[in-house]
């Protein structure tokens, strides 16, 4: 077995892994260590690694299948499974999607069956005038948010659901100057119809229940009266990423970053701009209905 060594935050989330070449080809016990930390600790940095785009996407397989995102503007040509986050501009133009993570969100949480993970490769990460790095990306812990509720509150929401519209999410996101995207496209608006998913969700791994509910993403809940669905939905969304269930990840230039969509929330600061270069390269694995 490889040696590496598996270090958590010590709060609600996130552990670091050091020693581990995501690059290269790991036995089944030292991938059921990784599995295992992920369910637990929800965000797994894998530190100071080389992995050309090919290796990135073996890597991705480990977990699960690998998907491509909705939106296809800014995958790799020759690596469709890959997807440039990034505020670079060459001859004019973005060369990645520059306005990912603006809000608190959890990826693709506007399809039926959202992604279960999501990688992030940091190739080249903004260093400010002062030497420090900026662009960190903040998570929440979901379950630790669920289970801070009252359990009157707990019982309301057992077996209620929510729709989950990528249209309200887009026009909230411009409304707030957070996106600077071009307007929803009949295409999209029909690639993406909205779906309903519960209010709250096991996690598939260890069965915690999660809140799933994302500000400005989100309408209506089975059996509750609009004005109070749309109070206790403003009211979760902001309970889930509150900063007790928070974790901040300050990111090293070759960390691979792997979240878990049901177990956190995120949010990517966008306290850089240009020359301060930002190029991540992403990939996502495949989940299940939430349930
Ligand atoms: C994302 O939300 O997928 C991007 C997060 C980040 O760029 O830190």
């Amino acid at each position: 077995m490889t040696a590496f060594e598996i270090s958590p935050s010590g709060g609600q989330l996130g552990a670091d892994v050091t020693g581990f070449d995501a690059g290269a080809a790991s036995d089944a016990d030292s991938m059921a260590m990784i599995h295992a930390a992920f369910v637990s600790h929800g965000v797994l940095c894998f530190r100071d690694q080389t992995l050309d785009e090919r290796q990135l996407i073996e890597f991705t397989r480990r977990f699960g299948e690998i998907e491509s995102y909705v939106l296809s503007d800014y995958a790799m040509k020759e690596y469709p499974e890959i997807l440039l986050v990034s505020n670079i501009v060459e001859a004019g133009e973005p060369i990645g999607l520059r306005d990912a993570g603006t809000t608190w969100h959890t990826d693709m949480s506007y399809i039926s069956a959202p992604p279960a993970a999501t990688i992030l490769y940091a190739k080249e990460v903004p260093v400010g005038d002062d030497g420090g790095i900026l662009g960190d990306t903040l998570f929440a812990s979901t379950a630790a948010a669920y289970d801070a509720l009252p359990n009157d509150l707990k019982g309301r929401l057992a077996d209620r659901r929510t729709t989950h519209s990528y249209e309200a999410k887009h026009a909230r996101r411009a409304l707030e100057g957070k996106s600077n995207r071009k307007p929803i496209s009949q295409a999209q608006r029909d690639a993406l119809p909205p779906v309903d998913h519960p209010v709250i969700r096991a996690h598939a791994g260890s069965g915690r229940k999660c809140i799933y509910v994302v500000a400005g993403e989100c309408t209506g809940i089975t059996g509750v009266a609009e004005d109070e669905a749309a109070k206790i939905l403003e009211m979760l969304a902001s309970h889930c990423v509150k900063e007790e269930f928070q974790y901040r990840h300050k990111w090293r230039s070759g960390d691979i970053l792997m979240w878990d969509n049901c177990l956190v929330q995120h949010l990517a600061l966008h306290d850089y701009a240009l020359p301060q270069r930002r190029l991540m390269l992403r990939t996502t694995v495949k989940g299940s209905i939430p349930r």
